[in-house]
């Protein structure tokens, strides 16, 4: 080219949870099969969306006006009913214009962080959701900047982290939580999400709450939205379909905003969103029609308590196995269906290995060139036993060596087993 056409953050787009499929891939050919615990897909891990929702979608796929293009902000009459939802769970109080929708959270939060001033920075959490942290590391070409959730207090934000970074660093306008978190499954206590409130309106900054998990917390979990305690800062909540219906190939995701009349600057970024939707026209239709018609059947709220128990069954199941270990720190998570190890300091050490067939273990070792040694239990465990889940330090951008993995294994002695299987592969590494 006879000027350079890569963008400067280019470097910084990572998501490992999807670049390991490739290595998996050559371990199935070598004759092992993969047990998939890398990607947080319901349907894919083999949950049956129920067949009165797939009705309601086959029903309005029968109006030729799901075929139509949709306003760019999304359907009308769904920005009504997630308004009118939102307001009657009380707190902060919206109108459908503040709502925006995406196609699929994942547009959404690209829009959030490529529309921001290149010098403004969004705190966001260590382990990191990728999506987030490294559309925000591109749009700054700098490496993204983090607080702690401190994995020996259960994964509870370190908040006097959090200010000494925002003390510091004049550039950060934002600071992100996700809750339920993914990675760690956290979710955030009311007086929490209020602290982080407070922070922001001393340093004037505004809040990026990512709720796309928040009717999947568990019963007791105390899961607030960030709507609960926003008051006066402004804020932008993130929610969406795909881990709820659940429906991730409808690519259905919204943002809600929060104070947009409280500053300037927060409204004139909140237009720059909008208009940016609005180059691409609009969402796709036909999850919008649908969704006031599930979110309101009677039968909606009831499913996803089910679901939830189950999930929280399972991580009582894995935690019971898991923190028996000596050195890895585990938690049950508190909603979602993710579960992270971490190895405590001085677990792992170079050249740590776990048996791999043939010429797997070429493979293996080419691929671990100058990799963080959660890597290199990860690849091993892959090879070794085909179970594929997802390092801590390069796929969640964090300061901690560990692993991420799934509850979402609908059969139950097959989830027993990968769980007998990772905990045995802990230890067997480590004597290695
Ligand atoms: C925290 C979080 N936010 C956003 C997304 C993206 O969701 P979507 O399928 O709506 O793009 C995910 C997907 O895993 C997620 O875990």
């Amino acid at each position: 080219m006879r000027s350079d056409i890569v963008h400067p953050g280019a470097d910084k787009l990572k998501y490992e949870i999807r670049e390991i499929v490739t290595v998996a891939k050559r371990v199935a050919l070598s004759g092992t099969p993969v047990v998939w615990e890398n990607i947080g897909d319901p349907v894919a891990k083999g949950e049956v969306p129920p067949e009165w929702i797939k009705k309601i979608i086959r029903d309005t796929l029968q109006e030729d006006q799901s075929f139509s293009y949709s306003p760019t902000k999304g359907l009308d009459e769904t920005r009504i009913y997630i308004a009118r939802e939102r307001n009657l769970e009380g707190g902060i109080q919206i109108l459908p214009d503040d709502i925006l929708f995406f196609n699929g959270l994942g547009d959404g939060i690209s829009h959030i962080y490529r529309n921001l001033n290149p010098r403004a920075r969004i705190l966001g959490p260590d382990p990191a959701y990728p999506t987030h942290s490294s559309a925000e590391a591109a749009h700054a070409n700098k490496p993204h900047m983090t607080y702690r959730l401190d994995p020996e207090k259960e994964w509870r934000p370190d908040l006097v982290d959090m200010e000494k970074k925002i003390r510091a660093n004049k550039n950060i306008a934002g600071i992100l939580i996700i809750n339920p978190d993914n990675p760690t499954g956290f979710v955030y206590p009311q007086e929490t999400i209020r602290a982080i409130v407070a922070l922001a309106k001393k340093y004037k900054l505004f809040i990026v709450s990512d709720e796309i998990y928040s009717n999947l917390a568990y019963e007791g979990s105390g899961m607030r939205k960030l709507a609960s305690v926003i008051g006066t800062v402004p804020g932008i909540a993130m929610r969406g379909i795909s881990k709820e219906f659940p429906w991730p190939g409808a690519r259905c995701g919204w943002i809600e905003f929060y104070n947009r009349g409280k500053d300037k600057n927060f409204d004139r970024y909140a237009r720059s969103i909008v208009d940016s939707k609005m180059l691409e026209v609009c969402s796709t239709t036909l999850p919008q029609k649908v969704l006031p018609k599930v979110m309101g059947d009677p039968r909606y709220y009831p499913y996803l308590a089910a679901r939830t128990r189950h999930y929280e069954e399972r991580a009582e199941y894995a935690h019971g196995i898991l923190s028996k270990i000596p050195n890895i720190i585990v938690h049950k998570p508190r909603g979602a269906f993710y579960m992270t190890c971490v190895f405590r300091k001085g677990a792992l050490k170079k050249n740590q290995t776990l048996p791999v067939r043939g010429d797997l273990k070429k493979f293996i070792e080419s691929c671990l060139t100058k990799a963080s040694l959660d890597k290199r239990f990860v690849y091993y465990l892959l090879a070794s036993t085909g179970i594929c889940v997802v390092p801590l330090s390069s796929g969640f951008n964090s300061s901690l060596q560990g692993f991420r993995f799934l509850l979402l294994e609908q059969d139950t002695d097959r989830f027993k087993k990968t769980i007998h299987t990772i905990a045995k592969a802990i230890s067997d590494f480590a004597k290695s």
